[in-house]
């Protein structure tokens, strides 16, 4: 599943070796060319502009950068899919290969299939019409040749219309085919049929598997779980066949009969952990609705239970046997929740980390697991649809980069809390707390699977996200969350020289919590170009930077990190230098980028400087690793603004610029460059460092003891509108320094983020530029 990289640059050449194309599918036709813009759009142009990265210092947008639009018609535009689900690095596909080549970019997509939506058209024909060639989804990039026939806008296949598709159940109006829903929206969600299923939907099922050592009792996390499950209950998504479950562990296996006749819940200890048993089949996953009462007895004497434990010992790999046993039948979702090695029975780990190498400038040993046992668990529970999602609440090395494999092959998501403590820091224990509500209340998909289908000539060949790979285009994913990404790269197999549209369609079919078969579609149109311009013009920064970031991280693990590190900055050099030589015929000096690019080096040094792929600054592997496994498995936005957040002053927000919407004030801040030189002891100033999370966090920092001279502006601004609120509640604050306690991280944090300033260990902006530009040279 986590193939990486087969050539040596990060860049794709095209297919690795030992993939066979796929067979070739009879007749290419040419698609109507008129549904492209005639002549070069003041966009591109612009896009195009030659940018002396040396001299223009003050690159970034006013407001956050949007992605690029794709050169289309009014009408196509429209009906596209949104960049907030759907991307590809470059919004012009180049017609060959050597054409992309010649460009020096990587072609991806970046898919986000699941996210929450306010409007989704929900389709519940009988028929669900498809290419009866490629199997595309009818979609409305399609063309109607007349009524009754319509070409596949993947294969070209001319394809019959049915006759239910003759009646529009929206306008309730018959003979108007290319007006259904399906053909007007590019994201929508069909209601599947039998066909779509090899065995009934399953329920939802949800088992919990808790450390209950003395780690686990002394950090606290018990009563915090306890305490939020009890208060989300009747909002985990699902009907009246939810299905729930507890595990309990420390050196031994404890499973809970929650039978709805029993007046207590009855714990069933398992102490052979090397030949793992069930005790009893019947009541251990329950019926929520039926056995409520007894969970909620559970749930709220649980913490009481080990608060006396001595136990160090963790039996996590048998315990996680267990739940696969007890999951097999049904499939569903299990949560883990663990604080330290696993130190007894199978999987049991050493620990690997050298703290004395943790500033290493050289390699960063034991990136990759130490033993198998998680991924092989991991791949016996997606065959069964079991999910297996992982919290680590640990202050201690507990080999994430072993454990991390139990999620990451069952599609399931990894937590992490470095050093959650009740007493000690109260703050991670509320993160948790506040990512837990999110967590249980998330809308869920169950047994899913997604496949990726693009317009002939082209090919995708690695996948990065959490799943397992079940054939060549189609992703296994046991459970599926709206808040993971994925990304994959693509090559062009066989000139697109004789059409102009490339479309990219992703199809996730999954059961819904309510024991729906679903099947979400997204279909994104992008135009094909044959002249080396117009790939620049049309190149995604932020998707070119999160593809690489993906495509960094395989290398870091299966060859070394300084290779990574070496390949992203190679990309920096070779695009600037394939720009440079073939595209701006400039015979001026100094380091040239287009417009569309102008923000790659500073992205790419922010890579660099990132937890995940930094060197020479102290950085725990743990932490290393978790780093890691959010750059493969989140969607772009949230990766962004982790590499590069958004800045804003405060305090002087003025009314001046801003927007005026209904009757609200809308203050628009400008961006600031992420370096100290922006900083003033008098400011107030937001960094936005993203959160997936609805469930906000929000802490608040006093500046150099200066905040509180600014509340008053502040609370002025904070009136100001609706939508200033909800802006200020989506950000994560970084207000430095105040006399608490784990203010000395926050101010360490914040400071990391000021990826344009020199650091002990890295380069500043200026200093990367002047890197770059030697390199150019060599
Ligand atoms: C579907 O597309 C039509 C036409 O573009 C648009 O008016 C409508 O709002 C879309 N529906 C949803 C739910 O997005
Ligand atoms: C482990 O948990 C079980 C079940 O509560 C308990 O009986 C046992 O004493 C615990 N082990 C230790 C060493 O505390
Ligand atoms: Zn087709």
């Amino acid at each position: 599943a986590m193939a990486t990289p087969a050539c040596s640059q990060l860049i794709s050449r095209g297919r690795p070796p030992g993939q066979t194309p796929p067979p070739h599918t009879a007749g290419t036709t040419k698609l109507a060319t008129s549904i492209c813009h005639s002549g070069v759009p003041e966009l591109e142009v612009e896009a195009l502009r030659p940018v002396n990265l040396l001299q223009e210092r003050n690159l970034l947008p006013h407001r956050p950068l949007d992605a690029p639009e794709p050169n289309l018609n009014a009408d196509l535009k429209k009906a596209n899919c949104s960049p907030d689900t759907f991307r590809c690095t470059l919004t012009n596909i180049p017609q060959t290969q050597a054409l992309l080549n010649k460009a020096r970019l990587p072609l991806g997509l970046l898919l986000h299939p699941f996210r929450d939506l306010a409007q989704l058209p929900v389709i519940t024909s009988s028929t669900i019409v498809r290419c009866r060639s490629c199997r595309t989804y009818i979609n409305p990039f399609v063309s109607f040749l007349d009524q009754r026939r319509w070409k596949c806008s993947l294969c070209y296949r001319v394809n019959d219309v049915p006759d239910e598709f003759m009646y529009n159940p929206v306008t309730r109006s018959y003979g108007e085919p290319h007006k259904r829903p399906e053909v007007q929206n590019s994201t929508v969600e069909f209601i599947a049929s039998s066909d779509y299923m090899l065995r009934p939907p399953q329920p939802a099922v949800y088992l919990f598997v808790l450390d209950v050592s003395h780690n686990a009792v002394d950090a606290g996390y018990l009563d915090v779980f306890c305490q939020t499950l009890l208060e989300n209950l009747d909002k985990m998504p699902g009907d009246t066949r939810t299905r729930v479950g507890f595990i309990t562990f420390n050196s031994t296996i404890h499973f809970y009969n929650l039978h709805e006749s029993l007046s207590q819940p009855q714990m069933l200890v398992v102490s052979d952990i090397d030949d793992i048993f069930i005790p009893t089949h019947d009541s251990l996953l329950v019926n929520l609705k039926e056995s409520r009462a007894l969970v909620r007895v559970l749930l709220t004497s649980l913490p009481g239970m080990f608060s006396q434990t001595r136990e160090t010992h963790s039996a996590l790999g048998p315990a996680l046997q267990a739940a696969y046993k007890l999951m097999s039948s049904t499939g569903g979702r299990v949560s883990v929740f663990q604080t330290q090695l696993p130190t007894l029975g199978a999987g049991l780990l050493q620990s690997r980390e050298d703290p004395n190498q943790r500033s290493s400038t050289k390699g960063v040993q034991h990136l990759g697991p130490a033993t198998d046992f998680y991924k092989k668990l991991a791949l016996d529970c997606s065959g069964q649809q079991i999910g297996v999602d992982l919290f680590l609440l640990s202050s201690q090395y507990s080999d994430l980069a072993s454990l991390a494999c139990v999620s990451k092959y069952s599609a399931g998501s990894i937590f992490y809390y470095p050093s959650l403590h009740h007493v000690h820091n109260p703050a991670q224990l509320d993160k948790f707390q506040k990512d837990l509500e999110r967590y249980l209340t998330r809308k869920i998909g169950f047994e899913a699977v997604m496949r990726i289908r693009c317009t002939k000539g082209l090919s995708i060949h690695t996948f990065h996200g959490n799943f397992f790979v079940r054939s060549t285009d189609l992703l296994s994913l046991a459970n599926v969350n709206p808040d993971s990404g994925f990304a994959v790269q693509m090559s062009i197999e066989e000139s697109m020289a004789d059409t102009s549209l490339a479309c990219f369609q992703a199809a996730l079919l999954y059961t819904s919590s309510k024991g729906k078969r679903r099947i979400r579609v997204h279909t994104l149109c992008l135009p094909v170009v044959s002249q080396l311009s117009d790939v620049y013009a049309g190149a995604d920064v932020q998707a070119i930077t999160c593809l690489l970031a993906n495509m960094a991280i395989d290398r870091s693990i299966s060859s070394s990190l300084s290779d990574a590190r070496d390949a992203l900055v190679n990309a920096v050099v070779d695009s600037l230098s394939a720009y440079k030589n073939t595209v701006s015929n400039l015979q001026q000096s100094g380091l040239i980028a287009p417009a569309a690019l102008c923000l790659f080096p500073l992205y790419v040094l922010a890579l660099l400087k990132q937890k995940a792929l930094r060197t020479g600054t102290s950085t725990k592997l743990d932490e290393r690793v978790f780093a890691m496994c959010e750059f493969k498995s989140q969607p772009l936005q949230q990766i962004m603004r982790t590499v590069h957040p958004d800045l804003y002053r405060l305090d002087t927000i003025s009314d001046e610029g801003a927007l005026h919407l209904n009757d609200c004030i809308v203050p628009q801040p400008h961006l600031l460059h992420l370096t100290a030189e922006k900083l003033t002891r008098e400011g107030a100033f937001l960094m936005d460092c993203g959160s997936v999370s609805p469930a906000i966090k929000w802490t608040s920092y006093k500046f150099r003891g200066l905040f509180f001279e600014y509340q008053s502006n502040f609370n002025r601004m904070y009136m100001y509108s609706d939508y200033m609120r909800s802006f200020l509640f989506h950000m994560l604050i970084h207000f430095i320094t105040s006399p608490r306690r784990d203010d000395a991280s926050a101010k360490t944090s914040f400071f990391q983020h000021l990826v344009e300033d020199r650091s002990e260990s890295a380069f500043s902006y200026y200093e990367f530029l002047l890197h770059i530009q030697q390199q150019m040279t060599k």
